[in-house]
């Protein structure tokens, strides 16, 4: 329970750190007038807290907002938006901040920034058809919605890093390791109230009332494109009663015929649903390192069998089976291996600072994803190319494999989440120093386009938003998706806001 604890505690400090502001408002400067009716904390730059709250993930690149807004409830969040239009100030939603570009400060300087953080209720109940669901505030962590959830007996798909914000990872699709087995996170969306861009608090957005578009557009093209999403429905799951983590170590050398299983893991046999991998082929201090994570949603005697399945998979081509230097099942609690994924999705640092929107340990880098489609595997040579580019970038580097597939790729016209024919996601990420960042981000972007144009799908992953894509438009969501919006396009907010 520690990492969970000290995710609440920071919320705790967040609370401090913003609490006597509710008693008294010494806002310096109260720009916008307009805003003074807020209840929640409005923090204009001059204030001393501003610097230390607008810290998120990644510090590569930094944007200064001209105020923010700790919305307490959706009265607030209607409020500050019906000022930012009166005012022509662009104004822009913030979950989480794991924004990889800080789209969640605007991606700009002087954007109006509303910050859902304390909008965090979570309410688990039966609906009207039976079902369990839980309507969960937009500014909820990951780690709050298992752990509040778990304490119930339930779950819900999303990914493993527990201080990303629901609202941003949902809104863009969330995969993790239940996604195979229980689909994204937005597909677990049943219902959504959301403040459109005139101020109007829209309730019960959904398939079956005259929202249906709205409902259809926000279930996985990206957060910040439509409107500040106050609270989400989501369909919840019973626990699995014992689940598997797995974690294996290889020689590097091994990369050609572990990339060509991976290759080859929806097809004879097929890895089960339950059954996800997370491999990662990376550069520290000049070594290289080839590992894989993985969870199977049952116990270690089917999760071996699953393993064994992907390790013999090129013995039909003579080559041998793969043998890994290090191989470890632990058999857990589904709770547990939220826990042990979460430390191995972020180091944990000796703080455990999680919550970067009041610490100050983040990470400077840049992200970029290339969607691999089923039946279209890496070939040697874009694997080679791979290898080579890892070992020379001059800064830490590593891809990581993610399996998508099972019920990630099932298609349903109620989400625009168009990436349903993925076999695995590939992230590639540079950490780089304050020093080095230019020179890494050019070598990446370099490579980022070569390699997508000779040997990956013209697809990225919208949940990490890349920039310098040249043609970003189009590579994360479908050309006809605003024309399906239509019905609804005057009341959604502009894009520009970006
Ligand atoms: C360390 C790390 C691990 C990650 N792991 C995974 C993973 O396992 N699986 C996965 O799918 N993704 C993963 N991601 C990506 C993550 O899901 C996205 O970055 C996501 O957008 C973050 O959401 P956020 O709310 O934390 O970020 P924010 O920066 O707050 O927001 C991201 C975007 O969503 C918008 N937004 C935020 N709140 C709202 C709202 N209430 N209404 C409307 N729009 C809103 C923002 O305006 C912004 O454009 C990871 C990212 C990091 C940095
Ligand atoms: C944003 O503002 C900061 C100072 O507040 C400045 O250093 C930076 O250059 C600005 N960025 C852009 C893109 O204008
Ligand atoms: C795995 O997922 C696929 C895709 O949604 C689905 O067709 C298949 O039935 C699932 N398999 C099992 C055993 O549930």
């Amino acid at each position: 329970m520690k990492l969970i604890k000290q995710l609440d505690i920071v919320l705790l400090l967040l609370r401090c750190i913003l609490s006597f502001n509710f008693i008294e408002n010494i806002n310096s400067s109260p720009n916008l007038p307009c805003l003074s009716s807020i209840e929640g904390p409005v923090i204009y730059p001059d204030d001393i807290r501003f610097q230390s709250l607008i810290i998120d993930y990644n510090i590569r690149v930094n944007y200064t907002p001209s105020v923010l807004i700790y919305a307490i409830n959706e009265a607030d969040v209607i409020k500050a938006v019906k000022c930012a239009v009166n005012s022509q100030n662009g104004i822009i939603a913030r979950s989480g901040g794991h924004s990889n570009e800080k789209y969640g400060l605007g991606g700009r300087n002087d954007t109006i920034v509303l910050d859902v953080t304390f909008i965090n209720d979570i309410t688990v109940y039966k609906d009207h058809r039976n079902r369990n669901v839980a309507k969960i505030g937009a500014g909820n962590r990951l780690g709050n919605v298992y752990n509040k959830l778990n304490q119930e007996g339930f779950f819900i798909p999303a990914g493993s890093c527990p201080s990303v914000g629901i609202a941003g990872h949902a809104l863009g699709g969330g995969y993790g390791f239940y996604g195979r087995e229980y689909g994204l996170a937005c597909d677990n969306i049943i219902s959504m109230n959301m403040v459109d861009a005139k101020g109007n608090l829209l309730e019960n957005i959904e398939s079956s009332n005259h929202y249906f578009d709205l409902f259809f557009a926000l279930r996985g093209a990206g957060g910040g494109s439509y409107g500040i999403v106050t609270h989400f429905l989501f369909e919840i799951h019973p626990i699995p009663e014992r689940v598997t983590y797995m974690s294996l170590e290889f020689n590097a050398a091994q990369v050609q015929q572990l990339i060509k299983a991976f290759n080859e893991a929806e097809i004879n046999p097929r890895l089960e649903n339950k059954t996800t991998l997370r491999m990662k082929l990376e550069k520290k201090r000049s070594i290289l390192k080839l590992s894989i994570i993985g969870l199977y949603l049952g116990n270690r005697k089917r999760a071996e069998a699953e393993i064994d399945k992907l390790l013999t998979k090129t013995e039909t081509t003579h080559e041998p089976k793969i043998k890994p230097i290090l191989l470890e099942y632990v058999e857990q609690t589904f709770f547990e291996s939220v826990e042990t994924l979460a430390t191995s999705s972020e180091p944990p640092s000796p703080l455990q600072s999680k919550y970067e929107v009041v610490s100050p340990v983040h990470n400077i880098f840049k992200v970029k994803t290339f969607l691999v489609k089923q039946g279209e595997g890496l070939t040697r040579k874009a694997i080679d190319e791979l290898v080579k580019f890892l070992n020379e970038v001059p800064c830490d580097t590593s891809a990581t494999f993610e399996l998508w597939g099972g019920k990630i790729n099932h298609r349903d016209d109620t989400s625009s989440f168009i990436h349903r024919d993925v076999l695995y996601c590939i992230i590639l990420t540079s950490e780089t120093s304050k020093e080095q960042s230019t020179k890494c981000v050019d070598k990446i972007n370099d490579f980022g386009r070569y390699f997508q144009s000779k040997f990956t799908s013209y697809y990225s992953y919208q949940n990490f938003i890349d920039r310098d894509l040249d043609d970003w438009e189009t590579s994360v969501v479908t050309e006809d998706h605003e024309n399906t919006c239509k019905g609804h396009m005057d009341t959604l907010m502009p894009r520009v806001m970006l």
